[in-house]
């Protein structure tokens, strides 16, 4: 392979090799390289195979789906929406438990995921860090740097070494799935994540990063998403990337609506490179005791995508990403301080991968810009004003074909009212033309709308001169051209198409008016947007079925590409995939009810298929074939009644042998986030980086002790929400939520002369963020102790999960489990023989504090062909103090504190389940006051489809 300057003196990367650009979903095994792709850009886009290109990507993370075979899915997902990129962080702490090991097996498995991206024919946005953020552990950094000299996100030698080590790794995979050597689909790749430090330290360690992946074989363009630094200069990215949350992270206002920024300016700042948005507002995520995802949901929702995605496509750019689109799970210990274990964002595909009235709007505009091609290259262009001056229009004109795109809205983005309006378009040379031109009939921005409006535009045979409903698609099939244009409910809409002669008119569904102007060579069409309208029109050979719509009409199109050309389908839940054999198209889909479908497709195709079984069809009027579709057989849930119940800690009582645990003897660490005393107590130097750690300390008792001063760090900062607790000689002392607390003693519980032990049950809540201060290695666990009375000294032995980062449990991997009892020996696995446990019923008070482990099993019979998305819910009356850590067959899937909230269901990702058969859960339970217990726990059904994935 080999680089060299393009064009305009732009870093191209030029290939021999492999076949399609972005093909059709395919159902082929791994392919051998194919057909040459280069991957260039200009100022207004990327360009793939000479291509302009619009970028319409949503970011996925697939550390937070532990189910490979959902990835599939989301991917499906995605591209039925119409995007065609996914935008994935690589995270270094999840494939890596100790310096130089490394996994990428099961739920690891990269070069599966990338394979999967290839076949359901997505480009992927490759983000491997080293640093990304994402609200997870140490921002993606390995437990194991947490300990390692070297100040991170610098050139210093020791964490150099760290990185490459990473890099190596992930850059291995990522190459051989680069677009530009035809065997997958990988097009772009981010180096660091939002790094801002310009200093000549900054400079060198990005220009480091951008050398090493070059020299371990990436030839995709090198992106940043650090926004206007590093144009110029050492260190500087072939692409540079802007991130914006302009609704911000509150989830607790949803109606709250800001301003937006017009980044007009910034396009035009930018000279040989289009505006790429690496991250613009997908959701928000939620924090604990916070409002739910639903109100993040509402925040960023569909009025919101409309409006701001377009003003960002008003502004030029032609690379979008939404982070997120699907947001999943921090299972186990994945997320950073402050964040619970959902992390579903509130996006446009829900954690439990249903897809949400945001996922509709997103696919109305992806559908665009993948229709409107020549939206990929358009310059600002002036325009008059709309005579309603409450709007607001900006116009842009694609300089080879003059297409022109009119982005209307109100001026003050945050107006509800209705709004109605002309507008002046400019058509072809004729000075500007006032629309629509129906007498009485208006174009509407009812409330926080935008639309984005087309002229000038040619299509198959078709020339459209204006439409003000939106156009959702267009395709050619066989002899004839089919669009789908849509508007709001109720209103008034008008299109405009030129032909030489009057064409022959055939309604076939609706009230359309028609109007012929011989002067001016054009068909008008007025209708009103009500549920779906019909017409042909026919001139010579070239024939339109236009379909015209309202929104909700609109979202139940799909459009699937196959080896022969788009298929057109309508009404189901999710179409996923179209193939062409012989005579037959075979469809792959989900329905949530039973239904119609129709299919738009190539004369010729006699037979339909569904999920493999034949469709009875009729012909219509349309030229369509319309058939039925089965709805999903009903699932009941099995009752859970059968709890078995055992103590979680007897770590507690001054009698449990504590002699295999380490001591705490470490009196230095590369790590100098420690500046507290000697010996060391923080976690992470002992190899425990995540979940649960148990501290006991001996000393001799004087019998003067009368209290005990402990500190710790939980990670406290951002409200979130560690805790420890502790015992004397199994004496409860209490709890501490804040990091350091005098405990008083009760005389009576000392043994004069003797052993005494205080027990501490420590839950951090993972390792900060980093930015660029070392701020996650802040050490967590315990970090002094002092008894008030006395100078005896207290040996302090420590345990957490075992085998510290030599994992037992390579499969489930360093975040799963703890140190609690019952995960050091197994009580989380199904296979743990509980039948010696007491039986018990939930919901369960306790009167003490301590840990309770509760186990049960259940079956599942899950119709095959079905995806029923399942969660297990924890149901309490009124809050407890407790935290429960929930486990589905060994895998530790949520966590659950009663007084905090808010999250009460927890996903269970389908992979983790046995579908057809025995399926455990356990729970612990830890009460942090006489109050604690476990609510109700149940399984709820979210959702009940047939489904199409296999
Ligand atoms: C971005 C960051 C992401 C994520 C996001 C908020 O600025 O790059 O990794 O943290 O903020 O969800």
């Amino acid at each position: 392979m080999l680089r060299s300057k393009g064009p305009q003196g732009r870093r191209v990367a030029c290939w021999a090799s492999l076949a399609m650009l972005l093909p059709a979903a395919v159902n082929a095994e791994a392919p051998a390289a194919g057909p040459a792709h280069t991957v260039t850009f200009d100022r207004h886009s990327l360009i793939i195979d000479g291509k302009p290109t619009y970028l319409w990507s949503g970011s996925f993370h697939y550390w937070r789906l532990p189910s490979p075979e959902s990835w599939n899915d989301v991917l499906q997902k995605m591209k039925a929406a119409g995007f065609n990129a996914v935008e994935i962080y690589f995270d270094w702490g999840y494939h890596s438990t100790k310096r130089g090991v490394y996994d990428f097996t099961g739920i690891r498995d990269v070069d599966r995921l990338l394979d999967m991206a290839r076949d359901v024919g997505i480009y992927v946005i490759a983000r491997p860090g080293p640093y990304i953020n994402a609200e997870t552990d140490a921002g993606g950094f390995p437990g194991w740097l947490v300990t390692t000299a070297g100040k991170p996100r610098t050139t210093a030698p020791e964490y150099t070494a760290a990185y490459r080590e990473w890099m190596t790794q992930i850059d291995r995979i990522l190459a051989r799935h680069q677009v530009t050597d035809g065997r997958g689909t990988v097009l772009l790749y981010q180096v660091e994540n939002e790094f801002y430090n310009d200093s000549d330290d900054g400079r060198a360690y990005l220009q480091a990063l951008e050398d090493k992946a070059r020299a371990d074989g990436i030839t995709v363009p090198l992106f940043g998403n650090h926004n206007t630094n590093f144009f110029e200069g050492v260190g500087k990215l072939d692409m540079p990337g802007y991130d914006s949350y302009p609704m911000d992270f509150d989830c607790t206002r949803p109606e709250r609506w800001n301003a937006v920024y017009d980044f007009a300016s910034e396009r035009r700042g930018l000279k040989n490179a289009p505006l790429f948005f690496p991250e613009y507002q997908g959701g928000a995520f939620d924090v604990w005791g916070g409002p739910g995802y639903e109100a993040c949901r509402k925040l960023t929702g569909p009025a919101f995508e409309r409006v701001f995605y377009e003003a960002t496509m008003a502004s030029g750019s032609t690379m979008q990403n939404f982070y997120m689109t699907y947001g999943g799970i921090n299972w186990g210990w994945l997320s950073s301080p402050g964040v619970y274990t959902s992390y579903d964002y509130g996006a446009a595909i829900t954690a439990s991968r249903q897809l949400t009235p945001k996922y509709d709007q997103q696919k109305l505009i992806g559908y665009m810009t993948r229709a409107a091609a020549p939206l990929a290259r358009t310059d600002a262009v002036g325009t008059s004003v709309p005579e309603n001056p409450r709007l607001r229009v900006t116009a842009r004109v694609n300089p080879d074909n003059g297409t022109r795109f009119y982005i209307l809205r109100h001026a003050d983005a945050s107006d509800t009212t209705d709004d109605a309006t002309h507008l002046k378009v400019a058509l072809g040379n004729r000075g500007e033309t006032t629309i629509p031109q129906a007498p009485g009939t208006t174009i509407h921005i009812n409330g926080r709308d935008s639309k984005v409006l087309l002229a000038n535009f040619r299509f198959g045979q078709q020339d459209l001169a204006y439409s003000t409903s939106e156009l959702l698609t267009q395709l050619h099939e066989g002899k004839r051209d089919v669009a789908v244009l849509y508007g709001r409910t109720g209103e008034d809409g008008e299109t405009v198409l030129r032909y030489r002669d009057r064409p022959d008119v055939r309604m076939i569904e609706g009230k359309i008016d028609t109007h012929w102007d011989a002067a001016s060579h054009t068909l008008r069409l007025n209708y009103r947007h009500e549920g779906l309208s019909r017409v042909e029109i026919r001139q010579g050979d070239a024939s339109l079925l236009l379909l015209l719509g309202d929104n909700a009409a609109a979202i139940r199109f799909w459009q699937l590409d196959t080896n022969d050309g788009p298929v057109l389908l309508r009404g189901p839940y999710l179409a996923r995939a179209a193939e062409h054999r012989n005579d037959t198209l075979a469809l792959t889909g989900d329905t949530d009810h039973a239904g119609d479908i129709e299919v738009f497709t190539a004369a010729g195709t006699r037979t339909v298929t569904w999920n493999g079984k034949p469709v009875g069809t009729t012909a219509t009027a349309s030229g369509s074939l319309l058939g039925h579709l089965d709805g999903p057989a009903p699932v009941t849930l099995p009752a859970l009644n059968d709890w078995h119940i055992a103590d979680g800690a007897p770590e507690i009582a001054a009698r449990f042998d504590d002699r295999a645990w380490q001591a705490t003897d470490r009196t230095s660490t590369p790590n100098d986030y420690w500046d507290h005393k000697l010996p060391i107590l923080d976690s992470d130097d002992y190899g425990f980086h995540h979940g649960h750690v148990w501290y006991r300390g001996h000393f001799t008792a004087t019998g003067k002790e009368n209290a005990i001063q402990l500190s710790a760090n939980l990670g406290v900062h951002l409200g979130n929400h560690g805790i420890f607790t502790a015992w004397i000689n199994g004496h409860f002392l209490g709890n501490n939520p804040s990091g350091s607390q005098q405990f008083p003693i009760d005389p009576r519980w000392l043994k004069k002369g003797g052993d005494n032990v205080v027990s501490v049950l420590v839950e951090n809540t993972g390792h900060l963020q980093e930015e660029h201060n070392g701020a996650f290695r802040e050490p967590r666990g315990l970090l002094s102790a002092r008894l008030e009375g006395s100078d005896a000294a207290i040996h302090w032995k420590i345990q957490g999960n075992v085998g510290g980062e030599d994992l037992p449990d390579t499969m489930r991997g360093p975040f799963n489990i703890g140190g609690l009892y019952g995960e050091r020996n197994g009580w989380h696995l199904p296979g743990f023989n509980d039948s010696g446990w007491a039986k018990a019923t939930l919901p369960r008070a306790t009167d003490k504090p301590g840990m309770d482990w509760y186990r049960t099993s259940f079956k599942l019979d899950i119709p095959d062909g079905q995806d029923v998305p399942l969660a297990i819910r924890i149901h309490d009356a009124a809050p407890h103090h407790y935290r429960a850590i929930i486990f589905i067959n060994g895998w530790q899937i949520g966590r659950y504190i009663s007084d905090v909230g808010p999250q009460t269901d927890f996903e269970l990702p389908p992979g983790l389940l046995n579908k057809h058969g025995e399926n455990t859960i356990a729970i612990a339970s830890w009460s942090t006051a006489q109050d604690g217990g476990l609510g109700e726990v149940s399984l709820v059904m979210q959702g009940n489809y047939t489904t199409g994935l296999k």
